[in-house]
């Protein structure tokens, strides 16, 4: 018998009232308890909670892999039926046109349409709540939600012009072997993502692509996964170059590395954009010379956005409690700027915690050694408090529940509400977010910042000029 089974059974719940009191699926309880699954533990993090467990041992006792930074939060099967959405408003004439491909919520061709020149006219996930999301912010974009695999880039062709830019984070499940583009066909089951990416850059032409990934990437399968991807995307015409960037270094009040891969058809040799501001950090992907030197910015530049100058203004509120009004103007310019004129507010609910977890929280600090007599495993971010005076650590798709990364208040009692996830990963206020509030928490840990996403998107403007 699982772990899970029997403290279910010893509560008195049926598999059903576990999955409701979890907001968890139905048949994902079940195939836990069957061991038919390996989630993540970020996905079994509420069950863990609610079971009063850590979910390090539930993970232990279903005998599953550690936490895999490569496809940290993704899914990658089928949900349902593939529909789409027609855009709302027509598209506008004489605008940089981009395909925002596996888009998620957009969080990237948000940040490159408020830059004013691009719009998105399309936009492609599996799942059909980040279609919605997608659907309703980006509001000149036919949407699909489908898995990649099971259409062509017609379906795109058909409703959107040849676009100026191609956006995609394909998810990274490794692959085994390499094989010429000229070998590969749509719709053949042994294509990976990142060859159904390229597929559909190579029919749909646009000038310019951005792929976004983990930086796990770098170092998987000894670095071979990149060189390959960089071989591919050469051998169909794309002159490339790679960057890990750190959303703390242009004003994201967040410190989140991601690996972004820029390749043109226009021989251009592209100049990745400078910092503008100041963070120190040992970076995952530190030994990396396409890494930013830490060091080097110090003294010229004003210092990385913190947690409290990025939420600071939200009204506080208790475990369990939510806040739907402002009750203060903002009180930063980052705060300012993030309301973006909205008049209520909207997110701001806390996790309700257990008694065992609320006194967790009392006692915890940056990191869980002030709370290892209090929990039996975890790890080394997990139950931890946000530094006030600094960005947050990565924003994760569970960063409302305290055993997840790093996402405790830096001053109240209680892990980050929705909206101040939404803020530390730069969604304006305003942003529409559809669905459950566990499927619009992983909308906006899964999201590329929109803030990262203007940066890139005036850089390659800066490049085309
Ligand atoms: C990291 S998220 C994308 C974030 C997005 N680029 C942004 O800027 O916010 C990756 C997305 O790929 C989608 N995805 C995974 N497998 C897919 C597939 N086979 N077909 C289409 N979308 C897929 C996931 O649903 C997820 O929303």
């Amino acid at each position: 018998m699982t772990v899970v089974k029997e403290l279910r059974t010893k509560l008195g719940l049926t598999q059903k009232q576990l999955a409701a009191n979890t907001s968890s699926k139905l048949a994902f309880i079940q195939k836990m308890e069957r061991g038919l699954i390996t989630p993540t533990i970020e996905e079994i993090a509420p069950v863990a909670e609610f079971l009063g467990i850590t979910p390090g041992i539930l993970l232990d006792s279903l005998k599953l892999r550690a936490l895999d930074n490569i496809g940290e939060g993704y899914k990658t099967s089928l949900q349902g039926e593939a529909f789409t959405i027609p855009r709302v408003k027509p598209i506008t004439p004489d605008r940089l046109y981009m395909v925002d491909l596996f888009c998620g919520v957009g969080g990237l061709s948000y940040g490159f349409e408020q830059t004013g020149r691009f719009e998105v006219v399309a936009g492609l996930d599996l799942l059909s709540d980040r279609a919605k999301t997608f659907s309703a912010n980006h509001l000149h974009a036919f949407s699909v939600c489908s898995d990649i695999t099971k259409i062509t880039p017609q379906t795109i062709q058909d409703n959107a012009p040849r676009p100026f830019i191609v956006a995609g984070g394909p998810p990274c499940q490794g692959f085994s072997s390499i094989r010429p583009f000229r070998t590969l066909t749509v719709n053949d089951e042994r294509n990976n993502l990142f060859e159904h990416f390229a597929l559909y850059v190579d029919a749909l032409q646009p000038e310019w692509f951005v792929m976004e990934n983990v930086v796990g990437m770098l170092t998987h399968k000894n670095g071979e996964t990149l060189t390959t991807i960089l071989e591919l995307m050469q051998s169909i015409g794309y002159r490339v170059s790679w960057k890990v960037l750190n959303g703390a270094y242009y004003g994201l009040p967040q410190s989140r590395e991601r690996l972004f891969i820029i390749g043109n058809r226009q021989n251009v040799d592209f100049v990745w954009p400078e910092p503008t501001h100041f963070y120190v950090y040992q970076g995952m992907a530190g030994r990396y010379s396409q890494v930013l030197a830490r060091d080097l910015f110090h003294g010229a530049l004003p210092p990385a956005v913190s947690v409290m100058e990025a939420i600071g203004d939200l009204p506080p509120i208790i475990a369990g409690g939510n806040a739907t009004q402002y009750e203060r103007e903002p009180l930063t310019p980052y705060q300012a700027t993030i309301r973006n004129g909205a008049q209520n507010l909207a997110l701001h609910e806390a996790t309700t915690h257990s008694d065992k977890m609320m006194e967790i929280i009392r006692q915890s600090g940056r990191n869980i050694s002030a709370v290892q007599h209090l929990v039996t495993s975890g790890f080394s971010t997990s139950y931890s408090r946000l530094d006030a005076d600094e960005p947050s650590t990565t924003i994760t798709v569970n960063f409302v529940h305290p055993s997840s990364n790093r996402c405790i208040h830096p001053i109240q009692h209680r892990a980050l509400t929705p909206r101040e996830g939404a803020r530390l990963q730069s969604f304006p206020d305003t942003f529409v977010f559809n669905g459950k509030k566990t499927q619009i928490v992983k909308q906006i840990g899964n999201a590329v910042p929109p803030l990262l996403g203007e940066v890139i998107a005036e850089a390659i403007l800066a490049n085309i000029a």
